[in-house]
């Protein structure tokens, strides 16, 4: 069955009118409901004293209009009674001050009082649940790390850190040394010398850092679990989702996935500024990527404008269809809005749902429903799997070591991976999200962009690639560091010199009003910024010079045959046009299908299962755009009307 659904909030509504939503989703075509995740002040209204009989007749309602639950456990919005009698589990920032109740996620994850009142609660809702069949499964929390709200700097999170940090390191010598602690005599004699990053006077060790943000992931996700646990124990045939940020970098989503049924995740397009097609199907494509390549869900599809103290634009006609079935295009086997309606008051009274304030069906239901009427015919997409012959490898290590030290204020982590990313989905090649020790085997070009922490298994997992073939591309800033986040006494590129056939002989931080410009063999020269590397080829041929700036007339691009590969280098912060050159020439050179050629603004995706092949079409933009099917047995000229979306079965 292909979930189609809403997010709704019966305690906000007067139970009178829950029977008139029901009626409305039904007509709509809506078969599921998440409920409940922000309402625990009613289900235990106090301590130990638990109510949930509303929650049982909305349950109900819905059911006898076709529409199952996934329940949120309430763990993300701590009620008010609980905080006055345990103030403890409110987390501290880096001050030290407690951050009070008022907003939601007021909680520390490592809270002993708040894991155990966060066990009572799940373990009383499943007790309850457990046999309900209208309740199909069940959403951890809500959003967790979100508002950066599991960096707790409390004294429990610090004495939760050294025992994370003694398992990790076993003696206190051994972190001194992978720290390098004689730096600014922070040499630790003693495991409760070692401190948790509270503002300091300049800034921190940067391992110290690194470290903290795995132990808050690591916390997270253990938080998680505790409820996962239960949830498993008690309720063996419902699943477990939870529904995860796309690009939030605050925890590490390959581990936080691994224990879950499936990823669903919260796809706001509208939210800051003008929709990016590029920018969504790279969030699609890491939750698909953190979740195992599998279908996952969107649990929470923007329906309305979005806003809390000032709000956006509402989606154009015919968008909230478009970014649904991007989503579906991507691989989502459910799809659930936020929110049925827009809510009266709280903080959220501007983040438009479905239908309005005034609870009258317009425009937007009437588009919901028309995809609901769809949707019907598409069943047997459902488990189906994208089918992508390129890779991007994605770190969130990484990631956090450069959020510690940007190497450069215009130089960003994650900015190279969109723009890689963007090269590929502006040519209609489909990509895949991947850690850095997947298995690479199936990829015709793996890009790995800004590989700044290395391992010897990533350095081998690489390696194996290639020589079995792949081509690989690897920017800037690459191999500089080990996993503990310390610089390697290696030349650069240190453990990636060999697979790359160079050395840097120097690397060079640029002014923001700086740019500069690299030449291949064309006539065309290209931007580059930030950050640039003279390359010194050992056994790599020059793609591009530098033309201009402080390495003028030095290598600048690289590619180096290894195996039965082909490893390339890209040593600057490169413009998306060069990228997009050099990427077009690898396709070819590597043969990876370009499934589509025309308009940039339709999106063309494939997914495939024992039903069929189904080709997906969107176009973004508002006006007709024509594309050229480029598919074995579809050679076929399509145009599509603004905003519209077509699927193709083959
Ligand atoms: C999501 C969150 C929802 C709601 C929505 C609008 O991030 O999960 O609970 O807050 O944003 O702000």
């Amino acid at each position: 069955m292909f979930y189609y659904g809403v997010d709704y909030y019966p305690e906000h509504w007067p139970e009178e009118r829950w029977e008139v939503d029901a009626n409305l989703m039904e007509l709509a075509g809506i078969n599921v409901a998440r409920l409940a995740e922000f309402a625990w002040v009613k289900l235990e209204p106090k301590e130990g004293y638990y109510d949930f009989s509303w929650l049982d007749k909305a349950i109900d309602i819905l059911s006898k209009h076709g529409i199952k639950t996934v329940l949120g456990t309430p763990t993300a919005s701590p009620p008010m009674w609980l905080v006055k009698k345990y103030p403890q589990i409110l987390p501290r920032d880096k001050d030290g001050n407690m951050m009070g109740p008022g907003g939601r996620r007021h909680y520390c994850y490592n809270s002993p009082e708040y894991r155990e009142l966060s066990e009572r609660i799940v373990t009383a809702m499943a007790e309850h649940y457990k046999d309900n069949p209208n309740v199909i499964g069940w959403q951890i929390d809500n959003e967790l790390g979100c508002h950066e709200s599991n960096r707790c700097y409390c004294d429990n999170c610090l004495l939760k850190f050294r025992d994370w940090l003694k398992k990790k390191y076993g003696t206190i010598e051994n972190l001194n040394n992978s720290w390098g602690t004689i730096f600014w005599s922070q040499t630790y004699t003693d495991w409760d010398e070692v401190i948790i990053p509270r503002r300091t006077v300049g800034a921190h060790n940067p391992s110290l850092l690194l470290d903290f943000l795995r132990f808050v992931s690591d916390s997270t996700i253990e938080y998680q679990n505790l409820q996962v646990e239960i949830l498993r124990r008690i309720c063996p045939d419902k699943f477990i989702t939870h529904n995860f940020m796309g690009l939030f970098g605050g925890l590490d989503y390959y581990k936080l996935a691994e224990t879950l049924d499936f990823v669903s995740w919260d796809n706001y397009p509208k939210f800051r500024g003008k929709p990016n097609p590029a920018r969504i199907a790279l969030s699609h494509d890491v939750m698909r990527g953190v979740n195992r390549n599998r279908p996952f869900w969107v649990m929470e599809e923007q329906s309305g404008a979005a806003g809390w103290e000032i709000f956006g634009s509402h989606p154009l006609p015919g968008e909230i269809r478009l970014w649904a079935y991007q989503s579906i295009a991507h691989g989502a086997d459910g799809v659930v809005y936020f929110r049925w309606r827009t809510c009266r008051f709280g903080t959220e009274e501007y983040w438009h749902g479905i239908l309005d304030h005034d609870g009258i069906p317009r425009r937007r239901y009437e588009e919901v429903k028309k995809m609901g009427e769809e949707l019907k015919t598409l069943t047997e997409i459902k488990d189906s799997i994208y089918k992508a012959e390129t890779a991007i490898i994605y770190s969130y290590d990484i990631r956090w070591a450069f959020e510690i030290q940007p190497n450069n204020p215009d130089f960003s982590y994650m900015d190279q991976l969109q723009k890689y990313y963007t090269g590929l989905f502006n040519q209609h090649v489909l990509v895949d999200i991947v850690h850095p020790l997947a298995d690479l085997s199936k990829y015709k070009l793996v890009i790995a962009p800004s590989l700044y922490l290395m391992t010897q298994e990533i350095k081998e997992n690489l390696e194996r690639y290639v020589k079995s073939g792949g081509t690989l591309v690897v920017t800037l800033r690459s191999g500089v560091k080990d996993w503990n986040n310390v610089v390697t006494d290696k030349t650069l590129p240190g453990e990636l010199a060999e697979l790359l056939g160079i050395e840097i002989e120097e690397y060079l931080s640029m002014f923001p009003d700086e740019t500069y410009h690299i030449k291949g063999v064309g006539p065309e020269r290209f931007n580059f910024k930030a950050i640039c590397e003279s390359l010194k080829s050992k056994s790599a041929e020059v793609l591009a010079f530098y033309e201009d700036g402080p390495f003028a007339g030095k290598p600048a691009v690289t590619i180096n045959k290894f195996g039965g590969g082909e490893a390339i280098y890209v040593g600057a912060d490169v413009d998306l046009n060069y990228i997009e050159s050099l990427l077009f020439w690898l396709i070819t050179r590597s043969r990876v299908n370009v499934i589509a050629m025309g308009s940039r603004d339709v999106e063309v995706t494939v997914r495939e299962n024992s039903n069929g092949t189904f080709i997906f079409l969107l176009n973004h933009s508002d006006k007709s755009e024509t594309i050229r099917l480029l598919i074995p047995g579809m050679i076929e000229e399509i145009t599509l009307e603004p905003k519209d979306v077509k699927i193709i079965k083959r």
